[in-house]
């Protein structure tokens, strides 16, 4: 985060785009300043604050690895005003900045540790960037596994970073869509439905995992079956924010901010908040 810690965005540009699907879009992104592209930083999982003058502004988490200095990506679903405006962007145009904020999936931890992620739709963007840095690190991680669900063949995005990924060593990726179609020969179902497809020892394994929360849940209970402790299960949620720095009480479950407290969660401390999670 910028030591000024304030609310004013950092200016980048739209260096490049690629339509992941009909709704979805992914932005490369460099800051005007070398300054502010110096002085900021980001964790996997972590969000920033992206706003559009004269339209407003959106939570989203950064999908390209942490240590990829010269540009940041997101990816985009056009759901409302801001993500809609974004998504009329063209390169060359300029968007604010500012971030990032809360706890990311705790990766310096996990070393050593075998990684199961399980990501639904949308939910994609901050594991993308834990596993663009765990390739990055490749030798201090165990052996990965990426299972990723979405409703229709014209939700899937990253179709060229999963090529990618998958010829990475120990790394095995399963896709499956709800709504069968012609397009699809590959797995069809709930992405909780792959756990059976899993050889795993959980005790070894952590699991990391972001999408809807009744997907949330089903993943929890997918992992625990593993034998996956709860202190290695690590949930990013999803609440409508506005300040994003624990001031203003938006995106509170209970007594815990979203934007500060998580958005990602262990599930020890889930369980601790649970009747209002799911
Ligand atoms: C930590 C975090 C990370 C996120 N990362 C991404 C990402 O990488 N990519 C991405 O596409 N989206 C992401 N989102 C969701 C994204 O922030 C919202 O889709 C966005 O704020 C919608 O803004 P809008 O102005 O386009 O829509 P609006 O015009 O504000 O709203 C459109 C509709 O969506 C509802 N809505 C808006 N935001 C939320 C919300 N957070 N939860 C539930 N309902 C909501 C509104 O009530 C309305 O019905 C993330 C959200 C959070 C909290
Ligand atoms: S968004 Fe303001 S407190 Fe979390």
């Amino acid at each position: 985060m910028r030591k000024d810690d304030g609310y004013k965005p950092m200016m980048a540009r739209v260096t490049a785009i690629v339509k992941e699907s009909p709704l979805i879009k992914t932005f490369r992104l460099s800051f005007l300043k070398k300054d502010d592209g110096k002085s900021f930083s980001f964790s996997p999982g972590q969000f920033s604050m992206f706003s559009l003058m004269g339209t407003g502004e959106a939570p989203l988490s950064i999908s390209s690895s942490p240590l990829e200095d010269k540009y940041l990506e997101v990816s985009v679903r056009n759901v409302g005003n801001v993500t809609n405006a974004m998504f009329r962007m063209k390169k060359g145009d300029t968007i604010g900045v500012r971030g990032s904020y809360g706890r990311g999936y705790p990766l310096e931890n996990l070393k050593g540790k075998d990684i199961l992620i399980v990501a639904g739709g949308i939910g994609f963007p901050p594991l993308a960037s834990a596993i663009e840095y765990m390739l990055d690190n490749r030798d201090d991680y165990g052996k990965i596994w990426i299972l990723y669900g979405v409703k229709e063949f014209d939700d899937l995005m990253y179709k060229k970073r999963m090529k990618r990924w998958s010829l990475a060593k120990d790394l095995d990726i399963i896709v499956t869509i709800e709504t069968p179609c012609t397009e699809w020969d590959g797995c069809v179902g709930n992405v909780t439905e792959l756990f059976t497809k899993l050889k795993i020892n959980g005790r070894n394994t952590a699991g990391l995992s972001c999408g809807p929360p009744v997907m949330l849940k089903l993943v929890t209970s997918g992992f625990r079956k593993l034998g996956i402790s709860d202190d290695d299960i690590y949930l990013s949620f999803e609440r409508m924010m506005q300040c994003g720095t624990g001031k203003c009480g938006h995106c509170n479950i209970g007594d815990k901010y979203v934007c500060s407290d998580g958005p990602v969660f262990s599930y020890s401390d889930v369980k601790k908040m649970q009747e209002m999670v799911w």
